[in-house]
């Protein structure tokens, strides 16, 4: 028997209504019927802030748990400061794609093993990412915003900030599962170049299938393109990729970014959009999550009211994903407890190291 911590957002009404929300504490990604069967502890909460929240007591200690589930949707952050603390943990899964809210280097340290639902939620995104760019490229909000009541019939408000997508340089930061799907959902829109920015580069007959050229350096990139989609993890060389300094390469352009909020700082991207130098931001991503009610991104607005597409952490968690990560977290569990192998392109840290090249370059 071992001790499993989950960490969840609670879903509430929503989620008793809906038993296909899995990645609530009330469905716990079923994992409730799966401990009960294998007579297995499972604390879950979504209480995860601070010494005294059920994740940090249950986590560490000599009683603390062996493995933990979190999802990005309501990040468990676990720092090294936990690690430290917690000798029984093994195992940190997410319940989704990306590992950022765990310290990589001190789970490696400590042998512990980090492991995703790698693939299951990288079409959600994909989607999300090409919503927002028509949502901000066409103006969509403003134009909603005065459909609503009392609202009026002002279409050169709307209009004179819309756009089309055809005929644009589209660009991704990360060229990697979700970035590769934006670029082939981009090419029947007809856009006039699409380039990528990766340190890993796409195979041959992958660019070549989507007409996609590699640009080796940022500011470059940023200045060839009229839309920016940012699809790379969060790690020590992505953190502020987007900041003060190169941002002013996007003046007049849009910027996308459902991969996490700290890649593009927050008070530059306000200043940015506020200002008017940036045409749009959007994503469902935020650099603390749940976001304060005073995040710049809140408030941020556009002249003529435009240039903001944020939403809430949900590009990654329609019912469809929930459904596969779900499933894709009792597999990983099960595996581990049953000393089976994993998905290879699951682990993220394995063995006392990166077991992928997906966080960051650096010697194995
Ligand atoms: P992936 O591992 O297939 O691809 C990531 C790509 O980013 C790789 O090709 C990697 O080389 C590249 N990369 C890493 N560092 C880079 C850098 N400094 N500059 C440029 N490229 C860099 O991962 P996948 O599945 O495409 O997911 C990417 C990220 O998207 C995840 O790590 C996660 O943070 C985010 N995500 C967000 C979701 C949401 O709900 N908003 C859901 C799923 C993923």
């Amino acid at each position: 028997m071992v001790k499993i911590v989950t960490v969840l957002y609670d879903g509430g009404k929503a989620a008793q209504e809906e038993p296909r929300l899995l990645g609530t504490t009330e469905n716990c990604l079923g994992l409730r019927e799966y401990c009960q069967k294998n007579g297995h502890e499972l604390i879950v909460t979504s209480d995860k802030e601070g010494a005294n929240s059920v994740f940090q007591k249950e986590t560490t200690g000599e009683n603390g748990a062996a493995i933990l589930v979190s999802t990005p949707f309501h990040p468990a952050y676990l720092t090294k400061e936990i690690i430290d603390k917690s000798p029984n943990l093994k195992l940190a899964v997410t319940a989704g794609i990306g590992s950022d809210h765990v310290d990589l280097n001190a789970a490696a340290s400590k042998g512990i093993t980090v492991a995703e639902v790698t693939g299951s939620n990288v079409v959600s995104v994909a989607e999300h990412v090409i919503m927002t760019m028509l949502i901000l490229v066409r103006n969509y909000n403003v134009g909603h915003a005065l459909s609503m009541p009392g609202g009026s019939w002002s279409v050169g408000e709307v209009a004179r900030n819309e756009f089309d997508l055809e005929g644009k340089v589209i660009g991704t930061i990360g060229a990697g599962r979700i970035g590769y799907r934006v670029l082939e959902r981009l090419v029947p829109f007809n856009p006039s170049k699409l380039y990528y920015y990766d340190y890993n580069e796409l195979p041959a007959e992958a660019a070549k299938k989507v007409g996609v050229e590699r640009v080796h350096d940022l500011n470059e990139f940023l200045q060839k393109c009229d839309v920016v989609t940012v699809n790379c993890p969060l790690h020590e060389g992505t953190i502020d990729l987007i900041n003060k300094d190169n941002i002013k390469h996007l003046k007049g352009k849009w910027l996308i970014n459902t991969a996490r909020g700290a890649i593009c700082n927050a008070e530059a991207v306000a200043e940015a959009v506020n200002s008017g130098s940036l045409l749009g931001y959007g994503g469902d991503v935020w650099n603390k999550q749940p976001f304060p009610e005073n995040h710049p991104w809140k408030a941020m607005v556009g002249p003529n009211g435009r240039g903001n597409a944020m939403t809430l952490h949900t590009s990654g968690t329609s019912l469809d994903a929930q459904a596969r990560y779900a499933k894709g977290t009792i597999e990983i569990i099960d595996n581990f407890l049953n000393n089976k192998p994993q998905r290879k392109e699951d682990l993220i840290v394995d063995a006392g190291g990166y077991a992928t090249a997906a966080y960051g370059q650096r010697n194995k």
